[in-house]
């Protein structure tokens, strides 16, 4: 069965995808407040982050396709009061793709942008804003909003 397996990527993609952000933050800051110049190194951390996050994105559309959760929140919609039902339905898919958006609009104005101050600084305050909401919208098994495990096994 699929479903099992494409969770388990989904779960694992989740540190590629916060460690890939890191980067960026770390790259973007640093030039922001070092007032350095803007190397290769920093276009390619920037671009890569936000190619692993489109990689997740598709990979929760594919998961939302076929999870048993969000199916059955469609078919139960408000007549089920567990929130789960309503976080994976409504809110974890809504604020990931706001976050992936913010994050892409940021990364192609940076791109775009010519002063090496103004790239950091875009690229820092886009990908901060995106990285809060894929913090928040994450179901870490202390969230209040629904949880899951750190990690999965096959
Ligand atoms: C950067 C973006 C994303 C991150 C970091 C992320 C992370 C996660 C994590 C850690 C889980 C728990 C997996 C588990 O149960 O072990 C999860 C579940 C899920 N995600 Fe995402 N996700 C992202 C984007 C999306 C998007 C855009 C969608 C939908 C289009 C989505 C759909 C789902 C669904 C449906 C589940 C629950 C599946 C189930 O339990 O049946 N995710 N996500």
């Amino acid at each position: 069965m699929v479903y099992p397996i494409v969770l388990v990527i989904h779960n694992a993609f989740r540190w590629l995808v916060l460690a890939s952000l890191l980067a960026v933050l770390v790259s973007g800051y640093s030039g922001w407040l070092g007032g350095r110049s803007y190397r290769p190194a920093d276009q390619t951390v920037r671009v890569v982050a936000t190619s692993i996050a489109h990689t997740q994105l598709l990979i929760g559309f594919y998961l939302y396709a076929i999870s048993p959760i969000v199916s059955y929140y469609w078919h139960l919609g408000a007549g089920t009061d567990a929130p789960e039902f309503r976080f994976f339905g409504l809110i974890h898919i809504g604020l990931m793709f706001t976050s992936v958006i913010i994050m892409t609009v940021g990364s192609s104005k940076a791109k775009r942008q010519t002063d090496a101050k103004q790239k950091f600084k875009t690229t820092a305050i886009y990908f901060t804003i995106g990285l809060i909401l894929i913090l928040i919208a994450i179901p870490w098994p202390f969230s209040p909003l629904a949880t899951r495990p750190w990690t999965r096994t096959f």
